[in-house]
């Protein structure tokens, strides 16, 4: 009884006392380029640091502007507004399944007067968003780990890569010719080789990986892969690193 009595508390105090307290909380704010990106903590999966590294991975490879990138599990949009306010595209997309991500990225378009550049969506996975969006280049720094130990990080866990696989057989219908996916991933939970099923499964293959160990590493290790369509040829920037 005192066992289930404890456990009940626990399970309150997940889901119900620390989210009103997150709620309570101000937004913090960092700048890239000329925008303000507005966020809390607990909703930063990386995005303010290694997320950070796309930049150099889209440099290095002289990646030309695109007409509209689109982040994937976006939370406030870190990797996307940064991009953006680095001239890698020219219009951006952002989702999230998690409202009080959603409700910071829309806080930064409205902050930053950027509503005729950037579409929120909340959306479980690709499920919600409109079917006329385009997006010529999709990134993402998902949930890395596929184990239950993880189970109640939203940031983290994907359940038997469900996330994962949904996505690429979805994603292709929201690709441009010649769209071109990019996720940072992380040895510590996956490898290069964990999704190229999935892809294939869904008629993507790869054409990029970079930092990958091709074996799983105790120690954070987070690498790029890249996927187009099967029967389309790679752009210039994807195959130079
Ligand atoms: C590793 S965090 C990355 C957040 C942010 N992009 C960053 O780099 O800090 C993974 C994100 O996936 C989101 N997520 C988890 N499950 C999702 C789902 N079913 N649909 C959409 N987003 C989801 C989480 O809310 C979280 O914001």
């Amino acid at each position: 009884m005192f066992a289930s009595l404890s456990q009940s508390i626990i399970d309150m105090e997940r889901d119900w006392l620390k989210p009103f307290r997150r709620r309570l909380r101000p937004h913090s704010r960092v700048r890239y380029g000329d925008i303000d990106v507005y966020y809390k903590r607990f909703l930063d999966g990386g995005g303010t640091g290694f997320g950070q590294d796309f930049l150099r991975l889209f440099r290095s490879r002289r990646m030309p502007t695109q007409a509209r990138l689109f982040e994937w599990c976006a939370g406030p949009g870190f990797i996307g507004f940064s991009l953006l306010a680095h001239g890698f595209c020219e219009t951006l997309c952002l989702a999230d399944v998690n409202p009080p991500a959603v409700r910071a990225a829309r806080m930064t378009v409205r902050r930053n007067r950027l509503a005729d550049r950037v579409a929120v969506y909340r959306s479980d996975n690709l499920a919600d968003i409109p079917p006329t969006e385009r997006w010529n280049v999709i990134v993402s720094n998902p949930p890395h780990f596929d184990e239950a130990v993880f189970k109640h990080h939203i940031t983290h866990y994907d359940r038997d890569w469900h996330l994962h696989r949904d996505f690429f057989r979805d994603a292709p219908r929201f690709l441009a010719p010649d769209g071109v996916i990019v996720l940072q991933e992380n040895n510590q939970g996956a490898t290069a080789e964990t999704f190229r099923p999935m892809a294939e499964a869904a008629g993507l293959r790869i054409v990029l990986v970079e930092n990958c160990r091709g074996v799983l590493t105790p120690q954070p290790n987070y690498f790029y892969v890249g996927f187009m369509r099967a029967g389309n040829a790679a752009p210039a920037w994807v195959g130079t690193g």
